[in-house]
């Protein structure tokens, strides 16, 4: 089945509203993608003048708490970014699986609180090089996704994003071969747990995506975006890849 791809940015803890001017360049080449869905996921911070600035554009946050409000100094929740703007986050990735411990019950809790705020959601899984090479990486990642995939999971508002941990920010990447053999297998545990709607569901890879490696990297099988982190920050390199996206 064609799915249609979503090139996601993931801005991490940097920007400022100067930055933002970066959004323009990257909603310019969106607006010209029409056939791919471009979404940009920023610090809580920036989702508000970024919304106004782009209004084209989908802004996202990068992380909710699982509550609508209460006494959770710090923490904002799915709803506060909704109504800053955000139309998606992410939940569930891995530098907050290893920096603030959150274990898939906490991300599926994270993924269900966007669908109550009714926003999107992309939800990330990815083994870490230890698992690797001890050959667990499938069943890491297909245990990640039975954690933490949420109730109600469908493809309206929720994707997968495969982020194997070793390939974030060091500039090396999997295999084609590799990222397609993981993403067979997330799509095949999917259909245990969704039926059908996994036949639908958005599979991303993420993981030093550049524009020199997106065209191969989005044109393996089972691969229908990307998630990008630092080659994301600018227009400059993040609109090849819409463009790959858009091949
Ligand atoms: P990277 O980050 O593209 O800088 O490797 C990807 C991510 O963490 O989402």
């Amino acid at each position: 089945m064609a799915r249609r791809k979503l090139i996601a940015g993931n801005w991490k803890m940097n920007g400022s509203v100067a930055a933002l001017a970066e959004l323009d360049g990257i909603a310019a080449a969106a607006a010209h993608a029409p056939g791919v869905d471009v979404a940009i996921a920023v610090p809580a911070t920036l989702i508000a003048p970024a919304a106004q600035r782009v209004p084209a554009l989908a802004i996202g946050a990068e992380d909710v708490h699982m509550a609508a409000s209460g006494a959770h100094t710090g923490c904002i929740s799915a709803e506060m970014v909704a109504a800053a703007g955000a139309t998606f986050t992410i939940v569930g990735h891995s530098e907050r699986r290893a920096d603030q411990q959150e274990s898939d019950a906490d991300v599926k809790g994270k993924a269900a609180a966007a669908r109550r705020a009714g926003i999107g959601a992309i939800l990330c899984v990815g083994e870490t090089l230890a698992e690797r090479d001890a050959g667990d990486a499938e069943s890491v990642v297909t245990g990640q996704i039975a954690g933490s995939l949420p109730d109600g999971a469908a493809a309206d508002w929720l994707s997968i994003a495969y982020e194997p941990v070793w390939a974030i920010g060091t500039g090396r990447t999997p295999t084609v071969a590799d990222v397609a053999a993981i993403h067979g297998a997330i799509r095949a545990k999917l259909a245990v747990l969704i039926g059908d709607e996994a036949v639908r569901m958005r599979l991303l890879y993420g993981g030093s995506v550049t524009p020199d490696n997106a065209r191969e990297l989005l044109g393996a099988d089972d691969v229908d975006g990307a998630l990008v982190g630092g080659a994301s920050l600018t227009a400059a390199k993040f609109v090849p890849i819409i463009e790959a996206g858009a091949a």
